[in-house]
């Protein structure tokens, strides 16, 4: 989609994070929005930042849960601003932990927010899409989506999950000849923003340099190349930014065989070509600081007990 301006976007997890920068980023682009996520004021906070861009912003506060609510947003987007060109499925939960102890009810409800609610909206959306003969819709995953993360088997499962789901939807695009970009990006760590900055301020733990850490503009601005581009996958890249690992075409005509070869341009340059040791120790370090940031808790659940 090369022209944005006077285009509708609805962008979830727009409260907080990386979803107001990408809704401060359309703005200034001149599309309208429909910001969604659960925190009503700060939603009402976000659209009194950018309604003086001179765009139109809605707020549809909604658990993402909730699958009766997603319809009734896509309807009332719709309704109030005549269409959804981009849909930006950028919302998600993140809780690290030891899998043995892992709240049972948080499976379900990671599933819920970061897998089921994009493949909900996208199969809402995508007819309207269609019918209009344009469209575009963005999945923010994580490197989580295409290495295994310790302490992080939720997480990582569901952003595996929308990986394949995004390119598995490209493959069917390009099958049927629909008028539809699909694009995944998958960022390392975003700095100073987000569950990342928050978790950090929690544990005092490090990310993984394997990982890259980018500035939430960095990740902004891949998401409006790969929608302006029409590229599928984008991966955060350290230390140089982002960079296009694979074309729509590399996707479909090597299939499964591709795979391994993203997960080492994934990371670094040198795990391009030793992502089994490179990532093993990347992994390892990750795994120590949170067992650390884990063991701190544990010993202060233990103090307060005493
Ligand atoms: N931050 C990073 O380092 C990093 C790295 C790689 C990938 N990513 C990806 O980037 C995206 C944005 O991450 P972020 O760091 O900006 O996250 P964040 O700061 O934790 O924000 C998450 C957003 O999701 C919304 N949300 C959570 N549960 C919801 C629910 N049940 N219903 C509706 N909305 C819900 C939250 O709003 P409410 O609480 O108001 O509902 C909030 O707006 C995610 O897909 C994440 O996986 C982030």
């Amino acid at each position: 989609m090369k022209n944005l301006r006077g285009k509708t976007a609805l962008i979830t997890g727009a409260s907080r994070g990386l979803g107001v920068h990408l809704a401060r980023a359309l703005a200034d682009r001149g599309v309208h929005l429909a910001l969604a996520a659960r925190t009503a004021s700060d939603l009402e906070r976000i659209r009194a930042e950018l309604a003086p861009k001179g765009v139109k912003v809605l707020c549809v506060p909604v658990d993402l849960t909730d699958r009766v609510a997603l319809q009734s947003v896509v309807e009332r987007v719709v309704g109030e601003l005549g269409s959804i060109d981009l849909l930006i499925n950028n919302a998600s939960l993140e809780q690290g932990a030891l899998y043995t102890e892992y709240p049972r009810e948080s499976l379900q409800r990671t599933i819920d927010v970061n897998l089921t609610a994009p493949m909900m909206l996208t199969s809402m959306v995508l007819p309207h899409m269609l019918a209009r003969g344009e469209g575009h819709v963005v999945n923010i995953a994580s490197v989580a989506g295409i290495v295994g993360v310790a302490y992080n088997e939720a997480y990582a499962t569901t952003k595996h999950g929308i990986v394949g789901f995004t390119r598995s939807l490209a493959a069917t695009a390009e099958g049927e000849g629909w008028p539809v970009g699909f694009s995944c990006i998958l960022p390392g760590f975003i700095a100073d923003t987000g569950m990342y900055e928050h978790m950090k301020q929690l544990t005092g733990s490090a990310s993984p340099l394997i990982a890259g850490t980018s500035s939430p503009q960095a990740v902004v601005s891949a998401t409006l190349k790969a929608i302006e581009r029409n590229r599928l996958e984008v991966v955060g890249r350290h230390p140089l930014g982002f960079a296009r690992v694979r074309s729509r075409r590399m996707v479909q005509s090597r299939g499964l065989g591709q795979a391994s070869t993203t997960v080492g341009r994934a990371g670094s340059v040198g795990a391009a070509r030793a992502p089994g040791s490179a990532l093993t120790l990347e992994r390892f370090r990750y795994a120590e600081s949170h067992a650390r940031a884990r063991r701190g808790r544990a010993e202060q659940r233990s103090l307060r007990k005493a």
